[in-house]
């Protein structure tokens, strides 16, 4: 039977996931709405209602599965954090959402936390540690021995080389390359278009080829 869901924000994204269930998932999901403290109730989003905002939801009757569609690092753990102490803990269920075209060459050595996004044609290959609630979108390769942390977004044709580091919070920009095992540190941002040939500390942006730190 299938389960209902909702999905947090519909923006670009949340509506991104909600295609993916509703053309790959519709035996396993229901999808009943989102939730998004921006828009009228009732509104109608590809078809899919505006339930309400976040107290709506945790006022519904019901505990439906939980998909975040908000790219932002740090906005993605607030609402984490205010669902969980909002819902009895045990109870909040946050699927990890993997498209069926993305390709995990040896799932055995790969491990995935919970409430993560991977993307349409994602590749990654092996001994590899992905976390709590990261996006990893549409065409990113994540290579061999690689660690991303919690609550990372890493957008669209992003290549990460084997070795890498990705602590949490990091915000990895469309197409960057990170080359070396190079390490980005909590909470900092890599520009669009970078390439990386050396560790990034924490809560810094850095951008360009090669990549240098501009804030
Ligand atoms: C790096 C980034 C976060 C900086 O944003 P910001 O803090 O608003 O910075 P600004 O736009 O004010 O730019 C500051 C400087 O950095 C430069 N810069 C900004 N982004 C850059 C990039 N990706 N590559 C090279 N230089 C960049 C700007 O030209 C500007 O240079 P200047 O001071 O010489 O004029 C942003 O430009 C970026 O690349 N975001 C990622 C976008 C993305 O991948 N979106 C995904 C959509 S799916």
């Amino acid at each position: 039977m299938n389960r209902e869901a909702v999905i947090i924000g519909a923006g670009g994204l949340g509506r991104e996931i909600a295609a993916t269930i509703i053309n790959y998932f519709p035996n396993q999901y229901h999808l009943i709405g989102f939730i998004d403290d921006g828009l009228e109730p009732g509104t109608k989003v590809n078809d899919l209602k505006i339930i309400g905002g976040l107290e709506k939801l945790l006022k519904m009757r019901i505990r439906p599965s939980i998909f975040i569609g908000l790219g932002n690092p740090k906005i993605k753990s607030t609402i984490v954090s205010k669902l969980r102490r909002g819902f009895e803990l045990n109870i909040v269920n946050f699927p990890n959402l993997i498209h069926p075209f993305a390709r995990l060459h040896q799932g055995d050595f790969i491990e995935i936390g919970i409430g993560n996004f991977i993307a349409d044609s994602v590749i990654i290959t092996t001994n590899v540690k992905i976390g709590d609630f990261n996006l990893i979108n549409l065409t990113s390769t994540i290579g061999h021995d690689s660690y991303i942390g919690n609550y990372c977004s890493i957008m669209p044709a992003v290549n990460i080389s084997g070795g890498a580091q990705l602590e949490d919070f990091a915000y990895v920009g469309t197409g960057v390359k990170l080359i070396k095992a190079s390490s980005i540190g909590k909470g900092s941002i890599i520009g669009a278009g970078a390439v990386v040939n050396q560790s990034v500390g924490e809560n810094e942006t850095w951008a360009g080829v090669p990549a240098r730190k501009i804030g």
